[in-house]
């Protein structure tokens, strides 16, 4: 994949799901080194890395809970200083089912600074090092349920993957003439851990039912297009939020 070769990324939640996916597939596309971040499945991230380095990359771990500020802190002043061609911000979550009534402050705090202030803050840490290099790609891992509103108690979370979407375009529009392309991706669902801890399996068989494709996505389907929009390939397109959901909802 031209654009990827000899480059650094950093991939955010890449310790399983579409995240290990992701890192894994930039590892296969060329790049140099990647940086893999994790919360609380080191395991997982280890295996990540030896993946990683054994399609030839270098790589390295780098902890942090960023639904918290310390966590975020801690990324941010690791990579101040680097030069990172790729970013990827895809650590993200859930959190926790909850209608309205249910929701407290703190929860609603959570799921936005994980979601979205995590992102805002790597990507305001990682931009003066693609500047310096005269460029980047970043990637943000929007959801369908920013065009649906989610599904029971996803909410919070829906308005929070909207803010991601809304966010890529600005950032888009202000960065792209000093060279550096953002855009997201809005996966439908995915068959992966994070639905084994939110949804039943007949919560997922009644998705894939209304699913055009007739089945779930898989964390490779969505890789592969991260991979894509950071490679030359994707040299025009700018501030877009690709869905990738099977046909589940065309936008
Ligand atoms: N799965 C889907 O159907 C779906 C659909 C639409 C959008 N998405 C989005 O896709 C992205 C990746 O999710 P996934 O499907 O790959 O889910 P996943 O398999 O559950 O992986 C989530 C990743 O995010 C990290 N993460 C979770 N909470 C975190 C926290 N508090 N601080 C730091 N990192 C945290 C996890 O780290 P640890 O495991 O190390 O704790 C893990 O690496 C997320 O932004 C998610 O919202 C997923």
């Amino acid at each position: 994949m031209q654009g990827i070769e000899g480059k650094t990324a950093l991939v955010t939640g890449a310790s399983r799901g579409i995240g290990a996916a992701t890192a894994v597939a930039l590892a296969k596309a060329g790049a140099k080194h990647v940086i893999i971040h994790f919360n609380s499945y080191r395991q997982g991230a280890e295996e990540v890395l030896d993946r990683v380095r054994s399609c030839g990359a270098t790589g390295e771990l780098i902890q942090a809970d960023l639904s918290e500020m310390p966590g975020i802190e801690h990324v941010v002043a690791a990579v101040r200083e680097r030069e990172i061609d790729i970013l990827v911000n895809n650590a993200g979550s859930l959190v926790q089912r909850a209608t309205l009534l249910e929701f407290t402050p703190e929860l609603y705090d959570r799921v936005m600074t994980l979601n979205v202030k995590s992102a805002w803050m790597i990507t305001q840490a990682v931009v003066p090092g693609m500047l310096r290099k005269g460029g980047g790609a970043i990637v943000n891992v929007s959801s369908i349920a920013a065009r649906t509103g989610g599904g029971t108690g996803a909410t919070v979370y829906a308005a929070a993957k909207a803010a991601i979407s809304g966010m890529t375009k600005g950032l888009a529009r202000e960065l792209a003439p000093q060279g550096i392309r953002v855009n997201a991706v809005s996966p439908g669902t995915v068959q992966n851990y994070f639905h084994e801890r939110f949804s039943t399996p007949e919560m997922l068989e009644k998705m894939r039912q209304n699913i055009p494709l007739g089945r779930l996505g898989t964390n490779e389907d969505i890789a592969d297009v991260i991979v894509f929009l950071c490679s030359d390939a994707a040299r025009y397109i700018v501030g877009q939020t690709i869905e990738v959901n099977g046909g589940w909802f065309m936008a």
